[in-house]
């Protein structure tokens, strides 16, 4: 269901693709997640939803960051561009830091701004995907065509 939000909602579209099968699923499901978020959380007037979904979706994002960051280890990304791989990784922490402070307002009891959480998550994750994430992509897709087998976990 589309709502009228003072956003731009996140979409997949194949600009985001990475070509890395197991990071583009856990996009596509993060992106699906905070859709639902989009269109549930601004009628849920007891605000019931809104500690359930944050939560869950700090620890798909967490999950998805050890993939990402697991990945980059197995294949070197780091010793290859020390830079880009920390600011990388400060983008994660950056995210985690964002919504653990959020989630341990609404456990204390206090207010949280929906649409300014909503903002913040369908901006940083757009912006994210469609960024560092695809030089990462482009990495491990490099990988995959020089040991000719798709990257995986370790
Ligand atoms: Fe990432
Ligand atoms: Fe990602």
């Amino acid at each position: 269901m589309q709502v009228n939000l003072p956003f731009n909602q996140i979409e997949w579209s194949e600009m985001m693709a990475t070509g890395i099968a197991q990071i583009d699923t856990q996009h596509r499901y993060l992106i699906d997640t905070l859709r639902d978020a989009n269109a549930n959380l601004p009628g849920d007037r007891r605000g019931t939803l809104l500690p359930e979904v944050t939560r869950m979706l700090l620890n798909y994002a967490i999950m998805h960051f050890d993939t990402e960051e697991g990945l980059m280890q197995r294949y070197g990304y780091e010793a290859a561009f020390p830079d880009v791989a920390r600011q990388h990784i400060a983008q994660h922490r950056a995210f985690s830091r964002h919504v653990v402070i959020v989630c341990d307002s609404l456990r204390e009891g206090r207010p949280v701004a929906k649409l300014d959480l909503l903002q913040y998550l369908n901006n940083w994750l757009r912006d994210h995907i469609m960024g560092i994430d695809q030089l990462l992509g482009a990495f491990l897709r490099d990988a995959q065509e020089r040991t000719g087998t798709p990257v995986k976990p370790l």
